[in-house]
């Protein structure tokens, strides 16, 4: 089951425009907004309920291997919601109904056989707020490999690999005993990288992972993400624009449209595309609007 691309509505034709496509759309229509050639993951029809609210309606993402996707939003529209459906955290929210698929490597981590445990070793996830556990550097990265029964020859060498990984080594090398709440918040989110990537996922899920970040920090953290594309597959949620269009390869942008009868606000995607489509030559006036600060 995968995700139909958008059938394009022809107008009248002409000899320049034989199909008639561009009458209706323009030249730069022409393209059906690109997806990603090697897909690991894939939300479909994915409908979010928190008892009788309607979060979010009917989803459909396709995220690409070794890409960086954002998803960008007024607050509210739902892309916690939605990044949290990724790796079935929503399971442990109180209320949270998931309909539609969320399928990995083609596999539905919905279908009932399926471990939600085991979904967030593959799938990992890192907090807006940095919050390493109260134990040493050492032992927060060595925690997920021993409560997940990975077979570790050298429990050293994963520790420095995770840390070298987070572009954190240099600085924590020689306090690896010491609490981790001793480090500078930025030192903290780089912890909570290396502790999500000691267990092997190979899709890490960032929700506003630089927001509690000052701007030093929040450079050092777009830098290591840029170098983890190269191995994992990345999908940050972002208040900051120019972070999205600094990081990402593809970016989802998201509203929250008012139902006419409740007036609650259902969040639902507007406009998926490569990043540099999306903030130069948006389709939908929503998201022009958007991240031209005219809204949200
Ligand atoms: N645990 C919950 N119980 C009830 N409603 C919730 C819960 N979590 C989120 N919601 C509601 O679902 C909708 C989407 O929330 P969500 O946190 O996903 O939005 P968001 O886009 O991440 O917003 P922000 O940018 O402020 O973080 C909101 O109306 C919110 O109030
Ligand atoms: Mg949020």
């Amino acid at each position: 089951m995968s995700i139909k691309p958008a059938t394009a509505t022809a107008g009248a034709p002409s000899a320049a425009d034989p199909s008639g496509f561009a009458a209706v759309h323009g030249e730069a229509d022409r393209q059906l907004a690109d997806v990603p050639p090697d897909p690991v993951m894939e939300a479909y029809k994915l409908n979010v309920y928190y008892g009788d609210f309607h979060a979010v309606h009917d989803v459909n993402l396709t995220f690409g291997k070794n890409e960086i996707t954002a998803l960008i939003g007024p607050s509210g529209c739902g892309k916690s919601t939605v990044l949290r459906c990724l790796n079935r955290m929503n399971d442990l929210v109180t209320g949270a109904r998931v309909e539609g698929e969320v399928n990995y490597h083609g596999q539905n981590i919905y279908a009932k056989n399926v471990d939600p445990i085991a979904v967030r070793t593959h799938i990992g996830m890192v907090f807006q707020k940095p919050n390493p556990f109260p134990k040493s550097i050492y032992d927060n990265i060595a925690y997920g490999p021993r409560v997940t029964g990975m077979k570790v020859d050298d429990m050293d060498e994963l520790v420095e690999q995770a840390l070298r990984g987070a572009a954190l080594w240099d600085e924590v090398k020689d306090k690896l005993k010491q609490s981790a709440y001793g480090l500078s918040g930025g030192q903290q989110q780089r912890l909570c990288i290396a502790r999500t990537i000691a267990t092997r996922p190979d899709v890490i899920l960032m929700d506003e992972p630089c927001s509690a970040l000052d701007p030093i920090a929040t450079s050092r953290v777009e830098d290591l993400m840029l170098e983890l594309r190269s191995d994992y597959t990345i999908i940050i949620v972002t208040h900051n624009m120019q972070q999205a269009a600094r990081v990402s390869d593809r970016t989802a942008f998201f509203t929250a449209r008012p139902d006419e009868t409740t007036g609650n606000r259902t969040g639902l995607l507007v406009e998926f595309d490569q990043t540099r489509n999306i903030f130069s030559n948006p389709h939908d006036k929503r998201t022009e609007d958007y991240i031209s600060g005219r809204f949200g």
